[in-house]
């Protein structure tokens, strides 16, 4: 489709409730190491704590890190004896989509949200479930290299001269989604390009990224959002599965772990995911994690 031709649309906020089973969120970027599996464990934690019943499932059966995260986090709660708010997880190694959509439908019946983490290139089965999105979450590394994929810009400018092919990708799988809205009572897919992974010393990349992505964001009616800040923590929690909400787990982390908690925290709001009302949540008693 010619970019010049294509109407701007305004991303919708989801609201809820929805007849149409549980809400799916999946974080999908061909572009390998943006944060997907990372931000999948944190935003399906992030859940869990405020009582959702969430199902974690892994579409990458070669890395399997969101499945490794939690499995690891299992680990622990047993070792430690401890309880925390944790998901189902599961990992789909096979290469049917009907396979791929008979296990869906299976976690659907008792969670109230799925959560998609998938590789970091093109994969059908990724394509699949993109398509099943109610909420897209693209992370972005505040790189032109990263941009590439949704957005080519010019070289003297940084203007965005046309779309690329994941942006295009997208596009059409917002269309097969449109035509499931009216058959099958879907919600509208909401896009959300999370800014990851972002450092502060690059004060005029991220000013450049921020007015390309903006300029973008309109043409192809996705919504930006604050994602995690770079550090070390997200890298040394993976071994025990603990997130950064585990407050009282964490041992020696400085303060700095604070501020990524804030981070996590407007992260999950940014996404405006529909919680299920207080009455049928699971009792966990821990809403204070993420509140
Ligand atoms: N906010 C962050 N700060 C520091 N390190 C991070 C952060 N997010 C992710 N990482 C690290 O970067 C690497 C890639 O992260 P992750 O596996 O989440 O990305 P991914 O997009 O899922 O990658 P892939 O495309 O290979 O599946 C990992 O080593 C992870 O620990
Ligand atoms: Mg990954």
């Amino acid at each position: 489709m010619d970019e010049s031709t294509r109407p701007a649309t305004s991303a919708p906020a989801p609201t809820g409730p929805y007849p149409a089973g549980p809400y799916r969120i999946v974080f999908a970027n061909e572009k390998g190491g943006t944060g997907k599996s990372t931000t999948a464990v944190h935003v399906a934690i992030a859940l869990a704590y405020q009582g959702a019943r969430v199902a974690a499932i892994d579409l990458d059966a070669r890395q399997r890190t969101l499945h490794r995260y939690l499995e690891n986090r299992a680990e622990t709660q047993a070792c430690r004896k401890i309880d925390l708010p944790s998901a189902t997880f599961a990992v789909y190694e096979g290469t049917s989509v009907a396979e791929l959509d008979a296990m869906i439908d299976e976690l659907s019946r008792s969670h109230d949200f799925l959560v998609f983490d998938t590789p970091g290139r093109d994969d059908p089965l990724a394509r699949h479930v993109a398509t099943g999105a109610d909420t897209l979450v693209t992370p972005l590394n505040d790189s032109f290299v990263d941009f590439d994929l949704i957005g080519q810009v010019d070289a003297e400018t940084f203007k965005v001269r046309r779309l690329s092919f994941y942006a295009e990708l997208i596009w059409e799988a917002r269309k097969e989604r449109a035509k499931s809205q009216i058959r099958d009572a879907r919600r509208a897919m909401d896009w959300v390009v999370v800014r990851n992974r972002t450092q502060h010393i690059e004060a005029r990349n991220q000013r450049r990224i921020d007015l390309a992505l903006t300029e973008l964001s309109k043409r192809v009616g996705f919504r930006i959002a604050k994602g995690l800040s770079e550090r070390v923590i997200y890298r040394e929690l993976f071994p025990s599965g603990f997130t950064l909400l585990d407050k009282g787990h964490l041992g020696e982390l400085g303060t700095s772990h604070l501020v990524a908690r804030q981070e996590l925290r407007a992260l999950v709001a940014g996404l405006k995911l529909p919680l299920p009302p207080l009455d049928a949540r699971r009792p966990q008693g821990v809403l204070e994690g993420i509140a």
